[in-house]
């Protein structure tokens, strides 16, 4: 295990997926009974963004560190929590976001395999008796937390690092295993976009598995043509609340004229399967 998400927190990757993740959060919260939340590849929890992995890379400029002076409207939300839990000088990472909104009624379980990650998140969590950490493989976790026994209602948060070959099958299976155990529930899977390829295949995969309501929101720093480079990313959302692609391009087309550095950005929300 090589990844650590030290290196990336607060990236343009990040600012897309947590803005988005916040958006489905409060959809969870209109409602007054309880939500649960799984997410399978938790990092940390915060990131020193002046600590020696993100000082070395210098990602978060060109993410958070765009948007923090001048919030666009639609992006208020979020930047308002990202302050609250820390910004500029930390990064909130996903459970931390998550753990944050939470009331009375709902529940957040992490799963993260890194030992010293582990070990920090449950630190960050320690007294806090709605959020379980666990330290194990998240497909695996997937078959032993889903259904959540209390709530009928919640999300799979599956954020996975893209560092085995084969990660793009393993998450196309993982969006269907939940979805499958968890009727009611909401999957959203972030992937890499580096080249086009491997995310058609990915696309075909899903839509080929028989589910229905399937919303890829992505985002692109320039043309998907070097399989070198992190040059977009997305965030396959499962079952959507009603009306959300029309949020997700909102939100992304307001953080467009922040992140785009070479004057080539660009934003996609469209269905893969409909309702
Ligand atoms: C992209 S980071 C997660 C970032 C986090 N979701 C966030 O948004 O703040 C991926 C994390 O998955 C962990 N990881 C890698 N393989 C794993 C596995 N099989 N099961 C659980 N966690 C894993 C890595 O240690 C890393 O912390």
């Amino acid at each position: 295990m090589n990844y650590r998400h030290a290196y990336h927190a607060g990236n343009f990757a990040d600012v897309m997926k947590h803005a988005l993740l916040l958006a489905l959060i409060r959809h969870l919260q209109r409602k007054s009974t309880g939500f649960y939340v799984l997410d399978t590849h938790a990092g940390c929890g915060a990131y020193d963004l002046a600590g020696l992995e993100a000082n070395k890379t210098q990602e978060w400029r060109d993410g958070i560190g765009r948007l923090l002076d001048d919030p666009p409207e639609a992006l208020k939300d979020y930047l308002t929590i990202i302050r609250d839990l820390g910004a500029p000088g930390r990064y909130p990472g996903s459970p931390l976001i998550v753990a944050s909104q939470l009331r009375a009624q709902d529940q957040l379980v992490c799963c993260e395999l890194h030992p010293e990650d582990v070990r920090i998140l449950r630190r960050l969590f320690r007294d806090n008796a709605q959020v379980s950490v666990h330290h194990r493989d998240a497909y695996a976790a997937l078959r032993a937390l889903l259904p959540p026994k209390e709530q009928k209602r919640g999300l799979v948060l599956i954020d996975p690092p893209f560092e085995q070959p084969d990660e793009f099958a393993h998450l196309a299976q993982a969006i269907v295993e939940s979805r499958r155990r968890f009727t009611t529930g909401m999957v959203a899977a972030w992937y890499p976009i580096k080249h086009r390829t491997p995310v058609r295949a990915f696309h075909n995969q899903l839509r080929d598995s028989g589910l229905r309501a399937l919303l890829a929101c992505e985002f692109t720093l320039r043309p998907p043509l070097d399989p070198g480079q992190l040059n977009g990313c997305g965030l396959l959302i499962a079952a959507p609340p009603y009306g959300f692609e029309k949020q997700a391009e909102e939100l992304l087309g307001a953080m467009r004229p922040a992140l785009d550095r070479d004057g080539a950005a660009e934003t996609h929300v469209s269905w893969l399967v409909e309702e």
